[in-house]
């Protein structure tokens, strides 16, 4: 039987989350050692088109898949853009390593190794672009008023600087650095922390697109440090820093995330800050690359209380890869 599959890496935001939303600059890179998986495997003439997540303990036909369905709706979309009027016989099942609900990406890395793996099928090669319009209109559909950058930074799985509704532009990194990501363990609904952030916005709109700009400067100083500085150093974290307070002051913090980031910094921690929609999810922290003090970090994070912590290297690449 013919079996196709691929994959997509989870994501974390560097800078800007919530201020991208009304047109500021963010920073976001793919977290490639946590990955969706969709595989396809062709199945007999007549047995229709299966969906298995085992990790949601979901199994279903795509016939009989409710319309509210996030994974159906992603694969209806493709097909239609494939030009294909049918999905073919087969089983699809899905994956994923990327903590749920976390602010990584799960959602829009399922979407993207579901895109990919249709493609492939019908051996058809879509762009990263191609793909990451594809992902953004389910995006649309389930998360209110998303800005872009996830599906963004998870098709093209390298570091974007991300402007709502300008051209995509790839991110050089200078010098690789470390990030290490702590999970709260609680779930956020990101869709409730961006329409109850733009409720608090349209009662004192001057006020937020204050705490917005601050934010459009933050991102924009660390693009030009990671892009031509040393973004392992104390400069990028002060960076962070400064971008944590204005989350806090704009409500999205948590008083888990609080702790967790003062955990690092007292660990040494070069900076730290939430990442994703807050209120939950995970908080990430620049951390200089020598192993004890990544270690002490991490010892930290946990005994805060973190569900999980994962060690990413954020590698040296020139902003025109492909
Ligand atoms: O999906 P998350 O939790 O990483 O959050 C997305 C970041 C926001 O700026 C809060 C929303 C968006 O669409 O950009």
């Amino acid at each position: 039987m013919k079996t196709v599959q691929a994959t997509a890496s989870g994501k974390i935001i560097l800078f800007g989350e919530h201020a991208v939303v009304y047109g500021r600059p963010a920073i976001a890179v793919p977290v490639s050692k946590v990955r969706a998986r969709a595989v396809l495997q062709g199945g007999d003439p007549g047995s229709g088109f299966r969906i298995k997540a085992p990790d949601l303990e979901r199994d279903y036909l795509l016939a009989e898949a409710q319309t509210d369905d996030p994974l159906s709706t992603m694969i209806e979309i493709t097909l239609r853009y494939l030009g294909q009027s049918h999905a073919p016989d087969g089983v699809l099942t899905v994956s994923s390593t990327i903590p749920l609900g976390r602010g990584m990406g799960s959602g829009t890395a399922v979407s993207t190794a579901i895109v990919r793996v249709l493609g492939q099928w019908f051996e058809k090669s879509l762009s990263p672009l191609e793909v990451s319009n594809l992902v953004f209109e389910v995006e649309k559909l389930y998360h209110g008023t998303p800005s872009g950058i996830d599906n963004t930074v998870v098709s093209f799985e390298q570091p974007v600087y991300f402007s709502k509704g300008e051209p995509i532009r790839r991110l050089g990194v200078n010098e690789s650095f470390t990030v290490v990501i702590g999970d709260t363990g609680r779930v956020a609904s990101t869709r409730e922390v961006v329409r109850d952030l733009r409720e608090r916005w349209q009662l004192d709109r001057e006020r937020y697109e204050g705490y917005f700009d601050e934010i459009g400067v933050i991102s924009r100083q660390a693009k030009v440090i990671i892009e031509h500085g040393l973004p392992g150093t104390a400069a990028l974290g002060k960076l962070m820093n400064e971008n944590q307070d204005v989350l806090e002051t704009l409500g999205v913090s948590s008083p888990t995330l609080k702790q967790l980031i003062g955990a690092a910094r007292t660990a040494g921690a070069s900076g730290a800050k939430l990442s994703g929609a807050g209120w939950g999810g995970n908080m990430i922290a620049l951390v200089p690359s020598q192993t004890d003090v990544i270690a002490r970090v991490t010892t930290a994070l946990k005994r805060a209380g973190a569900t999980e912590v994962i060690v990413t290297e954020v590698e040296s690449v020139s902003a025109t890869k492909d």
